[in-house]
């Protein structure tokens, strides 16, 4: 053995060999001054704090309003995941797919060789095992990171499972994601000062399916550097579920009561910024009727032994959008954040408290904003960034569901698909079976502009709202979509498409969303019971206009017939735009999607 390999091999707490061998590369390559094999505590934890509050990273807040909480602001370079430096190096180009970028992994590997090499000098490595699940579930996954960020690690605690715990369920097993993180700011001599957020101008978010490894390199911000999260859990977990027959998908997981007591679990996808984490905690405006959160981000599901689809939520933390969050749009989130959080690129308020934009009915009317200038709400720029986050523990959410850490998941009676559309897609619609569903996952788009009714708005196609987080050629994750479907049968989930955003010729919206989404939920429920009653349009199933409960809800009859109108002229608008969506897929759009495009073409003539 190495003098080298012997150092590391004397901190480590596994012997897992693969692991160890792990370690002992990533040392050679970045040459930290030290590695801490992290324990997952809360004292490992504090230290964490206390170390970023030290070097100036991270301040702490005011303990009377925000308990053990810091605020972080980062380099205003690198406030969000970067698309056009992530890439999928698998092997073969066809296999990363029209979607993603690509590079050969040999290649890629000898180009980023070199930034990795010393990148970590001066530095301290953190070796973090982690659990993307309950450690120990059938529907967990492990992986391993090393990285030279305290916040990565600290954010890693909130988000994961950390610690020893995971070595033991790990055992011998080579079944654990590499992942290697670097801020590539090396301290090479003593004289070289540190920066309160180190990065690089140069970032790389590599992944490597094949070898089940993620290479990231510049970035110390949430999606490029916390490597359980969109990473792993989306893009590596991606290509393990299609190679092994399970779903790993951009999705809020949601359990529903009724008055009598009757439970549904929801899973559902949306695209950034259509409200995910908010639906996941909604309070219901309809008597008697609750709901509970299992996660608001990302869903695994595996088929249990009745041949039913159960979800588990990998994470154990929110890293949530800040701007917008409030009271109004999602108390529960406001709960959650009362204490034990991180805050990125907020603003902090004259007492040391955090404000973003629509946090409070009142603005403070000081403040210091995300770049540490001056604030008022005279300026014209916003106190927090547009992208600022929080971070918080999942046990915090007054509305968690207690089956959320169970490790044999729980049993999903219907999945939702949803974007931002103003016009053409009705409020609910109900896919007839699997198939077509799934074909509604595929056409899944998302429009900004505040436009009226437009069928060629400003629209982005987002298949199942997993375009920037699909590790492999999105056409065959479709054909492994259809798959499952073959594989569940009639056990299988319902599907189901949403959109809240309907807005009237006036570019009014018609639906007011947030809470009421809940009636729209409650007409899910009643679907998957054979209850609620529906009418069959050419896209699939739209409630009656009496099997949507609107007791006490400020929605006119002319409104709510917008809301559930199928509108032909506009579907038919959209054929052009699904074939031209289709084609970027080429041979690997599987047929049984061509057929749904030509029935659903057929039905609307
Ligand atoms: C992120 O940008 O770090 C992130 C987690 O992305 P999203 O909000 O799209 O889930
Ligand atoms: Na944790
Ligand atoms: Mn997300």
């Amino acid at each position: 053995m190495s003098v080298q390999a012997k150092i590391v091999a004397e901190g480590a707490k596994t012997t897992n060999p693969k692991v160890l061998a792990f370690v002992e590369e990533a040392k050679a390559l970045f040459k930290p001054d030290a590695v801490r094999w992290c324990d997952g505590s809360k004292e490992e934890y504090q230290e964490l704090l206390k170390l970023m509050v030290d070097c100036g990273t991270a301040m702490w807040l005011n303990p009377d309003k925000r308990g053990n909480s810091i605020l972080v602001r980062s380099d205003p370079a690198d406030v969000a995941r970067v698309e056009d430096q992530t890439y999928i190096c698998s092997v073969k180009k066809e296999d990363a797919g029209p979607t993603n970028n690509w590079a050969d992994p040999a290649e890629m590997k000898a180009t980023i060789t070199k930034l990795y090499d010393g990148a970590m000098q001066g530095r301290t490595m953190y070796v973090v095992p982690y659990s993307m699940g309950p450690v120990g579930s059938p529907i967990a996954g492990i992986g391993v990171m090393v990285t030279d960020s305290a916040y990565a690690v600290a954010n890693m605690h909130i988000m994961t499972r950390v610690g020893d715990k995971v070595w033991k369920a790990l055992g011998d097993s080579e079944d654990f994601v590499r992942g290697m993180h670097s801020v590539g700011y090396p301290l090479p001599t003593p004289k070289t000062a540190d920066v309160p957020w180190p990065c690089n101008s140069t970032k790389n978010i590599s992944h490597f399916p094949e070898t089940r490894e993620i290479w990231s390199f510049g970035s110390g911000y949430g999606g490029n550097a916390l490597l359980g999260k969109k990473c792993h859990a989306l893009r590596i977990a991606s290509v393990k579920a299609r190679d092994e027959g399970w779903m790993a998908e951009h999705m809020l997981i949601l359990k529903l009561t009724n008055p009598k007591g009757e439970v549904k679990y929801m899973a559902a996808a949306f695209p950034s910024a259509c409200g995910k984490t908010n639906l996941a905690m909604l309070n219901p405006t309809i008597p008697g009727w609750k709901a509970e959160t299992i996660g608001d981000d990302i869903c695994w599901m595996k088929f249990g032994e009745d041949g039913r689809l159960y979800a588990i939520n990998p994470e154990t933390g929110f890293f949530g959008v800040a701007p917008g969050t409030s009271e109004a749009s999602n108390l529960n989130a406001m709960r959650a954040l009362d204490e034990n959080c991180i805050f990125t690129n907020v603003g902090l308020t004259e007492d040391e408290d955090v404000y973003w934009e629509d946090m409070t009915k009142h603005k403070p009317a000081h403040a210091i904003d995300w770049m540490r200038r001056p604030w008022t709400p005279e300026a014209d720029r916003p106190a927090a960034h547009p992208n600022a986050r929080f971070t918080a523990p999942a046990s915090q959410c007054p509305v968690i569901a207690p089956e959320w850490e169970d490790p044999k998941g729980v049993p999903i009676d219907a999945i939702l698909f949803g974007g931002r559309r103003a016009s053409v897609v009705p409020l609910v619609t109900e896919a007839e079976d699997w198939k077509q569903g799934t074909f509604l996952g595929s056409i899944m788009a998302s429009e900004k502009t505040a436009a009226a009714a437009d069928a060629k708005g400003d629209i982005r196609r987002d298949p199942m709202a997993m375009l920037p987080f699909c590790g492999y050629h999105m056409g065959d994750y479709f054909a492994h979509w259809l798959k499952i479907g073959e594989k569940g049968g009639d056990k299988l989930p319902k599907i189901f498409y949403v959109n809240w955003f309907r807005k009237s010729p006036e570019g009014k919206f018609l639906w007011p969303g947030f809470a009421e989404n809940s009636r729209v939920l409650k007409w899910i429920f009643e679907r998957c019971d054979g209850t609620a009653e529906a009418i069959d349009t050419p896209i699939g199933k739209v409630p009656t206009e009496d099997a949507l409960d609107t007791d006490g809800l400020d929605v006119d009859d002319s409104a709510l017939k917008e809301l559930l109108k199928v509108d032909i002229d506009g579907w038919k608008a959209e054929l052009p735009l699904i074939r031209e969506h289709y084609a970027t897929f080429g041979d690997k759009l599987p047929q049984g999607l061509r057929e749904e495009l030509s029935q659903l073409e057929k039905r609307l003539s």
